[in-house]
């Protein structure tokens, strides 16, 4: 199988986007892989700190290891926004292929220091580091009650985009655009500042990340990938997908108690999201 730097430089120069898809547990991940399979997109299955403590760093790890044997789709693993050098450290150990470091609520300075001590560690171990200048919005809810508008000292200033990336080595960048984690009420939410995504994809030569992809409207997305967005990370999407239908599930089936009967529907509706996201990333057969 080829390797996920490989996949970014084709996604760059043919401009797609990679989705990477969060997932908390084995039901959200066989939604995931029947999409990728259906489409043979690659893509990447993204833990948060708390989802890899949930699901088990080294058992995500073999998950995907069979998954990709299995398969034969190119399938990688990234630590989604993991906040200290040490715990980035026992991902790469365990084996996962990616790792994020989200230094965004550091100083600039601190924030380079930390990602070239990650870039050279993960380099070591072949693994691909994904940095972060400026601040996507969020809170744990993920669904907002009232329209969200990202802050402007928030967005990335592609002066500091520039300089982060020739002082840490890192492989891909994440950069704040307007989008944020969540989705609010507004339905056509977030405003993605394309003039900003433009400005710094001149001065960065690297591929870049949009974080914060649900409810991202259609046209902006294609037109954010066509910047030189080659990753787009989905969680609340699939987390909405997949809980909606299993609440319904057990309201309608309530004496079941068979999980593998409630859980196929939710894990058929995130097959589903997931679908869509690939064909509007433009991966489609592009393992
Ligand atoms: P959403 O929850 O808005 O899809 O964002 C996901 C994300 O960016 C994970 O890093």
């Amino acid at each position: 199988m080829k390797t996920l730097k490989y996949y970014f430089a084709k996604a760059k120069k043919e401009k797609f986007a990679i989705g990477q898809f969060n997932f908390s547990d084995w039901s959200q991940v066989k939604g995931i892989i029947a999409a990728a399979a259906n489409l043979k997109s690659p893509i990447i299955l993204g833990t948060s700190e708390g989802e890899s403590k949930f699901v088990g760093s080294q058992e995500a790890v073999a998950m995907v290891k069979i998954l990709r044997r299995k398969t034969g789709l190119p399938i990688f693993l990234n630590l989604d926004h993991a906040k200290s050098f040490e715990y980035i450290k026992e991902a790469i150990l365990a084996g996962y292929d990616m790792v994020h470091f989200d230094g965004s609520k550091l100083p600039l300075e601190e924030n380079i220091k930390i990602s070239k001590k990650v870039a050279a560690l993960a380099k070591k171990h072949g693994v691909v580091v994904e940095g972060e200048v400026g601040r996507f919005g969020t809170d744990a809810s993920r669904l907002y009650k009232e329209k969200f508008e990202i802050k402007e000292e928030d967005l990335t200033s592609s002066a500091d985009a520039q300089l982060y990336v020739k002082k840490t080595g890192v492989d891909v960048l994440a950069v704040s655009v307007g989008t944020f984690h969540g989705i609010d009420n507004s339905g056509a939410s977030p405003n993605i500042r394309l003039e900003r995504l433009k400005e710094i994809a001149e001065k960065v030569a690297l591929p870049l990340v949009l974080h914060g992809g649900s409810g991202t409207p259609e046209k902006d997305v294609a037109q954010a990938i066509g910047l030189g967005i080659c990753k787009i990370n989905i969680n609340t999407d699939i987390r909405l997908a997949f809980s909606a239908r299993l609440r319904k599930m057990l309201e309608i089936n309530k004496d079941e108690i068979t999980p593998y009967k409630y859980l196929a529907e939710p894990i058929e509706a995130v097959r589903a999201v997931v679908e869509e996201k690939i064909k509007l990333f433009g991966s489609v057969s592009k393992a």
